[in-house]
């Protein structure tokens, strides 16, 4: 990819309570990668796709202070990156709608996340929930981003995104190459699923089976970016685990995903892996691992969880900070998009 600068591009939902998993499988690298001064970073919060599903107003204006307020006390500097909400940068509503005319209606109706989001009731689902892809290539593309770190459940759309850059790349060739761009207008985005060592997925605490998620009925089931260290201690404490002592061994976790989850989790916030966290406990009961665990999830999510709740109280900062942010982020994205509107064939 030589000629496109390395840009990360990620984005996490102002949808529900932000949780462990947004931050083992997103936030987290966000800010390693931030770390790294070849890579230029942006984070959004992705508010419009928050809304393909209904939202309470009101609720969604506090989730979005609420996700940017985690970036922050995660340790996501304004400095470094640019953070912004993505409504405020109309150029990915723009690229979406070009975007949806790249994209075909069969790639959209193989999309898994759709198809369990709607379940039986697709006809009653919001078009945009059906166009979501479309709009996250959009998000990507906007920017040229060579780099998306996310969890693995958006390795699909990740596929979409380049599907999308190479069928617009194909279908304006002549126009790209005569507008002086050569033979690539877009990049062919690569995922950052594995990086970091974190979990590919972290799971609900009282099923190993289902991914954590803010949209579980019971908060029991997740532990909250912001829970304070009563919560995390009661949440752990009653986490799903089974009667085997913890093993030596990989192997040893098959087929017991409680126990798995519970061990990934450990490791990742004590940047470790699984086979050292094993060295450490094996052999143990859950009662001595549990224990561990909650000093350790207090000793580092505790703090960022009190940094959000007091970030949380100055709302006028954040949204300054997100401000800032969408005016920096317009100044990489508009001329990619008016470049697009040019290819297209748009007066601009
Ligand atoms: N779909 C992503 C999720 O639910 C959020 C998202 C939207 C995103 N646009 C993006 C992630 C662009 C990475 C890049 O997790």
């Amino acid at each position: 990819m030589g000629e496109f600068v390395k840009r990360v591009f990620s984005g996490i939902q102002p949808s529900g309570k932000i949780h462990l998993g947004n931050y083992l499988g997103a936030i987290q690298k966000y800010v390693k990668l931030q770390q790294d001064d070849s890579f230029e970073t942006v984070y959004c919060v992705v508010d419009m796709h928050a809304i393909t599903v209904a939202q309470d107003p009101k609720i969604l204006r506090e989730r979005t202070l609420e996700v940017t307020a985690a970036y922050l006390a995660a340790g996501v500097s304004p400095e470094k990156s640019i953070i912004f909400n993505q409504s405020r940068v109309s150029q990915h509503a723009e690229l979406g709608w070009i975007f949806n005319c790249i994209a075909r209606l069969g790639w959209m109706n193989r999309m898994t996340q759709f198809k369990d989001k709607a379940g039986k009731n697709s006809e009653r689902m919001s078009l945009g929930l059906l166009a979501y892809p479309s709009l996250m290539a959009a998000d990507i593309l906007a920017y040229n981003a060579t780099h998306v770190p996310v969890g693995d459940d958006q390795k699909q759309h990740l596929e979409l995104c380049r599907d999308i850059a190479q069928k617009f790349n194909n279908d304006y060739a002549e126009q790209i190459k005569a507008l002086g761009f050569g033979d690539q207008f877009f990049c062919l985005t690569e995922p950052m699923i594995k990086f970091g060592g974190a979990p590919v997925r972290v799971m609900n605490l009282r099923d190993g089976t289902k991914k954590m998620s803010s949209s579980a009925e019971s908060d029991m089931t997740r532990i909250n970016m912001n829970d304070d260290s009563d919560t995390l201690a009661k949440k752990l404490k009653k986490a799903k685990t089974d009667a085997d002592a913890i093993p030596s061994e990989l192997a040893g976790l098959e087929g017991r995903p409680e126990a798995k989850n519970l061990i990934e989790i450990y490791a990742a916030l004590n940047n470790s892996d699984s086979q050292t966290v094993l060295n450490q406990f094996g052999g143990n009961q859950f009662r001595a691992f549990k224990s561990a665990l909650i000093e350790l999830a207090v000793a580092t999510i505790g703090p960022i969880g009190d940094e959000m709740n007091h970030l949380m109280k100055d709302e006028a900062h954040i949204d300054q900070v997100l401000k800032d942010g969408a005016d920096k982020a317009r100044i990489i994205a508009e001329p990619i998009v008016q470049d697009v509107k040019r290819i297209v064939g748009f007066m601009v």
